[in-house]
């Protein structure tokens, strides 16, 4: 895409600036979004995506699925459907429910949405006015953010350890708010395989949170696209076959265990909570696409298909996940610290407070390789010396190249740093890194200041 025509001159921005709704004020673009359009370039290694590997869904499969649907499907293929989603498609949904341990899930608690992604921002459409209080972990998806940001949402995060978000915390923040007078509207978790922090939710921690929106009667958006991706350990039961189905809506989607351009996830919700859900999607989008609906059924339709595939990207991923935990040992300082994932795509690394990932990025990018800074995972500017890096993407040579480059610009950083404070006896003697040249898009993408003479767009980002 030609980069230039795709951004907003300042003249562009001011034609239109009187139309647009006041939310779009606050409304914040995707860092990592963003940050997928800049490393499309071949020469990048990018561990910024949270992309699974498409290239191992065999071809041959994908022309049995979609033959065995022209024989079969094709005028239902090419037409609407219920907003609700077919029916074929929600009993598919239940298996995959069953075989995570949610059983007995009705498919008419079931909504088909356009992605996962489609959930979050539902539930926000559904239960959130501007200023209302959403409780999410720190750090959080950064796909949510722009979902509560143009909901409006006040976004309250709570710190995560290696076992999931701190529910003393929780405990603490809820009683605050309620002494405030204020109610969340949902409290927003990821306790698989944490999207970005790969940490998990213990069993205790999973039990007390269930305990506490049954008391409080407070709802619990479990988002669930990893479960199914374990490498190491038993299965955990989810939120949901806890509860019940009371005080938790369930997100869960097709991305990551077989294809994101499918574009099918699903919510399982209380039934008024799902039925404004439902209105909502309408206004939205009619329905998830009948295509991709068919595609699912069908493919889960042939015997043992669906498992194997998942049994070899759990084999792939965990490999992966492998060859980077040793390249980090191998190539970052010391003063580095990750999480040890036992499943998902994604670690969090956390480095010296001195070091801002964001400044990071610029010098990481000059040498062809890119991770998410941490503040896109946060909405009060925490996150500044924390990094996401993917591991599902690139094969493992890349993934070392590329954890080597990054592992080089840190240790630049800190030998830099330890000059500075007479912390590390530097050799050759003392020199400022060179200071990144920015590309003017990314320097919008990372809120890096601009030098004179550059005109910014005004656009912001996670
Ligand atoms: C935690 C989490 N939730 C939701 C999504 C949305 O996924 P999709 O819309 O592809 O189903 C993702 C995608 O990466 C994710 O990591």
């Amino acid at each position: 895409m030609n980069r230039s025509s795709s951004r907003s001159s300042a003249r562009d921005l001011e034609r239109y600036a009187g139309l647009f709704a006041s939310r779009t004020r606050v409304m914040t673009s995707s860092a990592m979004r963003d940050l997928m359009a800049i490393t499309e370039r071949p020469e990048v290694i990018s561990l910024a995506g949270g992309l699974p590997d498409t290239s191992t869904f065999p071809p041959e499969l994908f022309a049995k699925v979609t033959a065995q649907m022209a024989a079969t499907v094709t005028a239902r293929a090419l037409q609407y459907a219920p907003t609700e989603g077919l029916s074929a498609t929600k009993e598919v949904i239940a298996e995959v429910m069953a075989a995570e341990g949610t059983d007995g899930i009705d498919p008419d608690d079931v909504l088909v949405t356009t992605g996962g992604q489609q959930v979050i921002d539902l539930v926000c459409k559904t239960l959130v006015d501007p200023g209302d209080v959403i409780i999410a972990e720190a750090p959080t998806y950064p796909g949510a953010v722009p979902a509560f940001s143009a909901y409006q949402a006040d976004v309250v995060q709570i710190d995560l350890d290696e076992d999931g978000m701190k529910i003393d915390l929780l405990e603490e923040t809820l009683d605050r708010l309620e002494a405030e007078g204020r109610r969340p509207k949902f409290i927003y978790t990821i306790p698989n395989f944490h999207n970005p922090g790969g940490v998990t939710m213990s069993l205790p921690r999973r039990q007390r949170l269930v305990s506490i929106a049954r008391e409080r009667e407070l709802l619990v958006l479990e988002d669930n696209p990893y479960g199914l991706l374990r490498y190491e350990g038993e299965p955990l039961p989810t939120l949901r076959s806890l509860d019940g189905g009371d005080f938790v809506i369930y997100l869960g989607t097709f991305s990551k265990i077989l294809a994101p351009g499918l574009r099918i996830g699903w919510a399982v919700a209380p039934r008024p909570v799902l039925q404004k859900m439902n209105v909502g999607k309408q206004g939205a989008d009619l329905n998830s696409s009948s295509m991709t609906q068919l595609f699912v059924a069908e493919y889960f339709s042939i015997p043992g298909q669906w498992r194997a595939y998942l049994d070899s990207l759990r084999e792939l991923y965990r490999g992966r996940r492998d060859v980077m935990l040793e390249a980090l040992t191998e190539h970052f300082p010391p003063e580095a610290t990750w999480s040890v994932p036992h499943g998902g795509l994604f670690l969090w690394v956390t480095l010296p407070d001195y070091i801002d990932t964001t400044d990071l990025l610029a010098r990481a990018l000059q040498e062809n390789v890119a991770f998410v800074p941490g503040r896109a995972a946060y909405l009060d500017g925490r996150g500044g010396s924390s990094m996401r890096m993917n591991f599902s993407m690139v094969g493992d040579a890349d993934i070392r190249e590329g954890v080597r480059r990054i592992g080089e610009v840190i240790r630049e950083q800190v030998e830099f740093y330890g000059t500075l404070t007479g912390t590390h006896r530097a050799v050759p003697p003392p020199a400022e890194p060179a200071p990144a040249e920015v590309d003017p898009a990314l320097a919008d993408v990372l809120h890096l200041p601009r030098r004179e003479g550059e005109r910014g767009t005004g656009s912001s980002s996670a």
